[in-house]
């Protein structure tokens, strides 16, 4: 009888190295995005709680770690600073910190991820909004209670949001890779997000 584990399990193909992209992963085990809610210091770097979450999982064993998504600031959305993540609030923090969060990952030779986004639209939750009007590309209705209608954005907003999301830290922070996550409900322009797919050494 063997002592392996990768023997005695009938898919041994999950343990063989497999390729994502550009991204050597080692093996076909990848962790799915995940809200960071409370994985955020005040000026919106990783905490030092994200940190070890992540470097648990790979220590663990799985082969690739797509973080939960970053939201630069949109103040459409007006996510509270601090409760996630966020590659413009300040960016040099947050750059260090996911430099950091990569280290630790790379350390058990798991690649990672980086996810970013520009907001959350028609379907932010009501605990992040508290009591606020949602804000959508259009006067659609909101997503948890249909029978409250989204302000649509105003040009300022949109492009406020586009800026913001073509800034380049999230490539500084050297993940593996970056991802950005667009709701059905994010508006944003292809310019800024073409810039930033070419901003990244590492797509
Ligand atoms: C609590 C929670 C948080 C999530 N956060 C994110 C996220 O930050 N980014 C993302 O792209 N998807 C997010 N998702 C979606 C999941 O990554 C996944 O795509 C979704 O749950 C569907 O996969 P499943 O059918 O295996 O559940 C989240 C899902 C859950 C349940």
């Amino acid at each position: 009888m063997s002592t392996s584990l990768q023997t005695e399990l009938p898919h041994t193909e999950l343990f063989e190295p497999t390729r994502v992209g550009s991204i050597e992963v080692k093996n076909h085990y990848a962790m799915g995005p995940m809200g960071p809610l409370g994985f955020a210091t005040p000026e919106g770097g990783w905490n030092q709680r994200a940190i070890e979450f992540y470097a648990t999982r790979a220590r663990g064993g799985v082969g690739l770690i797509i973080t939960g998504v970053c939201q630069v600031t949109n103040p459409a959305d007006g996510v509270p600073p601090g409760l996630i993540p966020n590659p413009t609030q300040s960016p040099g923090l947050f750059m260090t910190t996911s430099r950091d969060l990569t280290e630790r990952v790379h350390g058990y030779d798991a690649k990672i991820v980086l996810q970013a986004g520009a907001g959350f639209g028609r379907v932010i939750t009501k605990a992040i909004l508290g009591g606020r009007t949602p804000v959508a590309p259009s006067a659609i209705p909101y997503r948890w209670d249909p029978s409250i209608t989204c302000r649509e954005m105003t040009v300022e907003e949109i492009q406020a949001s586009s800026s913001n999301s073509a800034s380049p830290e999230r490539s500084r922070a050297r993940p593996d890779s970056t991802a950005f996550k667009c709701t059905p409900s994010t508006r944003l322009s292809a310019r800024p997000i073409r810039h930033l797919i070419l901003q990244s050494p590492y797509r």
